[in-house]
């Protein structure tokens, strides 16, 4: 079955063609110079889906689609009715192979949980991915993937191809590109407009139901010029800094825990089920 995002004018055969990009960019061990060569030699499909995602996402875009979605008002889901939705999501490649996306959340989720960590923790695996049902919505790849970045300030040259947001219209508006453009330094995040995803998105969804360290996961887990490079500690308050901890202790999972070999939903749903009585209501507003 051939889904909406993959249609002729989206540059990613699917969604997770970016998430083994990341892989293969961030592969352990790998040094700075290594992946600037690897970002040289990705596969077309990823450079063109990053020059669309560096061109539209301005501050009027990012602003009206933070108005369009951040009002919940795309109806009530549970959340496992959030992930059969975004199981719809299926591409055309060999359905033999490939896993479901409710199969990736679990790896995710299950890696934590065999760590060791807090129920919440193990929780955030389980839906950090859980905004890319805003493709079904229609939104196109570059407008619910990729790296998140803020927009209104000078772009850092640590978010892969800086050279695409040349074609960027805010380029050419001289408040948005000083160093702190809109904003007041060390603001904190909070005050800061980032490019439009599944990320923020799934931050607001889970915004009254999970602790603070979980929606700071859910929020910046794609903020890698942040997170993985230190950029962008001149708009981020102290209180970001240390909330940073645990999106560094997230990224290895989001990372590395996929493998190809299927988890047992039916063994490990019940656990799941008492795990998201204990943190929602029966349904959410999405
Ligand atoms: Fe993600
Ligand atoms: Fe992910």
């Amino acid at each position: 079955m051939k889904s909406a995002t993959n249609v002729a004018t989206e540059p990613l055969h699917d969604l997770e063609e970016w998430d083994e990009f990341l892989a293969g960019r961030y592969k352990q061990g790998k040094s700075e110079a290594e992946f600037r060569q690897y970002d040289a030699v990705a596969t077309p499909g990823v450079a063109e889906f990053y020059r669309l995602n560096h061109k539209f996402q301005t501050v009027d875009y990012v602003l009206g689609k933070e108005k369009e979605y951040f009002g919940l008002n795309k109806g009530e889901k549970s959340i496992w009715e959030a992930a059969e939705f975004l199981n719809t999501l299926v591409d055309d490649s060999d359905p033999d192979t490939d896993l479901t996306q409710i199969e990736h959340l679990l790896q995710t989720s299950e890696a934590i949980r065999k760590d060791g960590h807090l129920k919440w923790f193990v929780l955030a695996g389980f839906i950090h991915d859980l905004g890319k049902v805003l493709c079904l919505w229609g939104e196109p790849q570059w407008g619910v993937v990729g790296d998140t970045f803020p927009v209104g300030c000078a772009y850092s040259d640590q978010i892969v191809f800086p050279e695409y947001f040349r074609a960027n219209p805010d380029f050419d508006v001289p408040e948005y590109q000083t160093k702190y453009g809109i904003y007041e330094p060390n603001c904190g995040l909070s005050n800061v407009h980032m490019s439009f995803g599944h990320d923020g998105y799934i931050g607001e969804v889970m915004k009254n139901y999970l602790p603070e360290e979980a929606l700071y996961m859910l929020r910046y887990h794609s903020f890698y010029s942040a997170h993985r490079h230190d950029a962008y500690r001149h708009l981020m308050s102290k209180h970001d800094i240390e909330m940073f901890e645990w999106v560094n202790k997230f990224n290895p999972y989001d990372l590395y825990s996929k493998g190809h070999v299927k988890p047992d939903v039916a063994a490990i749903k019940p656990y799941y089920d008492d795990l998201f009585a204990e943190f929602f209501p029966a349904k959410i507003a999405w």
